[in-house]
């Protein structure tokens, strides 16, 4: 896709990070915006700095564990714009877990499924029959990570289930989108190369009642990229960071080459998945890896 004027983009967990940024790059270049998220606050600041940039957007609560709330969202999406030519299924949680895994609360693991690998299930189900049923180019992109996809970071064995689970649907999905013949394109989309400066690592604030926490000290103590950054350095790990809007920038410009990998590497990145290819191949007992530059 090379024209994104007056193209209309859906993006869930808009209202925050990696979302917003994309909310921002595309309606920078004329797209209509529609966002779905549950965070009341970040809902409002984001309708309120893309009305204060001229940005024509639809800011609406949408839990994307519900096929409900997400049907409604692309009915009005619909409704207000007259057609859906972006789908970003982005909205994503860091569950926060450390312990041992035996130890996790069903809660936890629920939680982070229902979010990272449900939403995206309910965001094909409730988007893909609109953007195959129009037959016109558009592009379904699912918001992965190359933890779960490629690597297997340790201590985090929820979130890694969950994007492990995410990149096989998504690939699948490119798939049969190919098989069909459709003009509709399917992306995955890496936020890196290096960790994104977003609010990921304080998910909590917008963990659900009904799953709350319910084992204490299972907790990692990291709320931030900055606790991240600390814990790093005791490791001496200088942790270098991304801003959210290098990601957006990246993903239009594979948007524009109608790229499946949406995907920004570091050498540091490479190297470990061509060792873990290896590892494999050698049938070598995996190691763990350190979160690194
Ligand atoms: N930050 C990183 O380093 C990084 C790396 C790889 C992948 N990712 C992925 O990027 C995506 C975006 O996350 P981010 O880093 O921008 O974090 P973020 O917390 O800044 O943004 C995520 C957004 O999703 C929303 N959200 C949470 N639960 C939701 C639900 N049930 N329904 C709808 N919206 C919901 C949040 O309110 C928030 O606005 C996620 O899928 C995440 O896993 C992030």
């Amino acid at each position: 896709m090379q024209d994104f004027n007056n193209k209309v983009a859906v993006i869930t967990g808009g209202a925050s990070g990696v979302g917003r940024s994309l909310a921002f790059a595309l309606g920078r270049l004329g797209a209509k915006i529609a966002v779905g998220d549950v965070d009341g606050k970040a809902m409002e600041q984001v309708q309120s700095d893309l009305a204060a940039e001229g940005i024509e957007s639809l800011v609406q609560f949408c839990d994307v564990t519900s096929a409900e709330s997400l049907n409604e969202l692309a009915d009005k999406a619909q409704e207000q714009f007259g057609g859906i030519h972006l789908v970003f299924a982005n909205a994503g949680i860091g569950a926060g877990e450390s312990g041992a895994m035996w130890d996790y609360s069903d809660k936890d693991w629920q939680w982070c499924l229902n979010v990272n690998m449900w939403g995206v299930i309910n965001s094909i189900k409730a988007f893909m029959p609109r953007l195959m049923a129009q037959n016109e180019p558009a592009h379904f992109v699912v918001t992965g990570s190359g933890n779960g996809a490629f690597l297997v970071y340790p201590d985090q064995p929820i979130y890694t289930a969950s994007k492990a689970a995410v990149h096989a649907i998504t690939e699948n999905l490119h798939y049969q989108v190919s098989a069909a013949q459709s003009p509709v394109k399917v992306s995955a989309l890496f936020p890196g190369p290096h960790v994104v400066d977003t609010g990921l690592f304080n998910s909590g604030r917008v963990r659900p009642q009904e799953l709350k926490k319910e084992v204490e000290g299972n907790e990692s103590g990291i709320s931030s990229v900055e606790d991240m950054k600390k814990m790093c350095a005791e490791f001496g790990i200088d942790l270098q960071t991304t801003h959210p809007d290098e990601v957006a920038a990246m993903a239009v410009a594979g948007l524009r080459e109608d790229a499946f990998w949406l995907l920004a590497t570091t050498e540091d990145t490479d190297a470990k998945i061509q060792a873990r290819a290896d590892m494999i191949l050698n049938r070598e007992t995996p190691v763990p890896m350190m979160v690194g530059t």
